[in-house]
């Protein structure tokens, strides 16, 4: 496997090569992580993937800093994992100057959910995933589920710029009691990460009453962050939304076949924990 850092020899490298199938992370990386591979692999067309804490995503306040870099135990899960190529620039490769060009998605979009608690997100995310691409002009991409309206808006990205690449979402891989696997989970001290599983557990139950008759939604969604809150959790929503466009679903839709998903996001101690299950 090749590690790359500036994005001229990424040019001059890629140039050889046919349909390649691009995984971004921000490095750090787990079995989540190395499953995209393996699903980007399935595509037939040499992978790359790029490893790169985009400092444009996180608000002051966040954990850019402490942000775990792993980048040599990264090379090593990439190469077993039959990745062909790893972009790995630094900041001054690919923000030589400030950004100040950004992707701004559609406010109804990306100002719910993830957006409402971390404004300015989704244009970090967008402007990133939009260098990258063009710095690897892949034809497939793949994104986790777990990050679901990450892949929305960057799927929505590509259609509305016409851009010449197929997102593709790969399921969320969950350790044996059932939590998403995350970069975050290891700031996870031991009795938290044992609580952790509360969060999937929440959802669950909210996906499985989400048809139920006898209550409406809002009550549905304020049990679950209240079942959360009383085991010492923060939760910033616990929801119920429509997988089309992650707005709320109409009661008619709710109690009918309208395919949904339950999100949700909550801070256990200081991490921010988010997860989400189809229904
Ligand atoms: O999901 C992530 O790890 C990041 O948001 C991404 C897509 C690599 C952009 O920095």
């Amino acid at each position: 496997m090749q590690v790359i850092h500036s994005i001229a020899e990424l040019r001059r490298t890629l140039a050889r090569q046919n349909q390649t199938v691009f995984v971004p992370t921000m490095g750090n990386l787990h079995e989540g992580h190395l499953s995209l591979v393996r699903e980007a692999k399935r595509w037939g067309g040499p992978v790359v993937a790029s490893v790169f804490v985009n400092r444009l995503q996180f608000l002051p306040h966040e954990d850019f800093d402490r942000y775990p870099r792993t980048l040599a135990r990264d090379v090593e899960l990439l190469t077993g994992a039959g990745c062909n190529f790893v972009f790995a620039p630094d900041e001054a490769e690919l923000y030589p100057e400030p950004q100040v060009y950004k992707v701004a998605p559609p406010p109804a979009l990306a100002d719910i959910l993830e957006g409402e608690f971390r404004p300015g997100f989704f244009n970090g995310v967008c402007t990133v995933v939009l260098k990258l691409f063009q710095c690897v002009q892949p034809a497939v991409a793949v994104f986790g589920q777990k990050d679901y309206q990450q892949l929305k808006v960057i799927t929505e990205m590509a259609r509305q710029f016409a851009l010449p690449v197929e997102v593709v979402g790969a399921p969320t891989v969950r350790a044996d009691d059932g939590l998403a696997l995350s970069s975050r989970n290891g700031y996870l001290g031991e009795t938290e990460r044992a609580e952790a599983i509360a969060l999937p557990q929440a959802l669950r139950v909210l996906a499985d009453r989400a048809r139920e008759t006898a209550t409406t939604l809002t009550a549905l969604e304020q049990e679950a962050m209240q079942a959360l809150a009383a085991r010492g959790w923060a939760p910033d929503y616990l929801t119920l939304r429509r997988r089309s466009d992650l707005l709320p679903p109409t009661e008619e839709q709710r109690l009918g076949h309208e395919p949904l998903v339950a999100l949700g996001a909550a801070r256990l101690g200081t991490t921010r924990l988010i997860d989400n299950i189809e229904c």
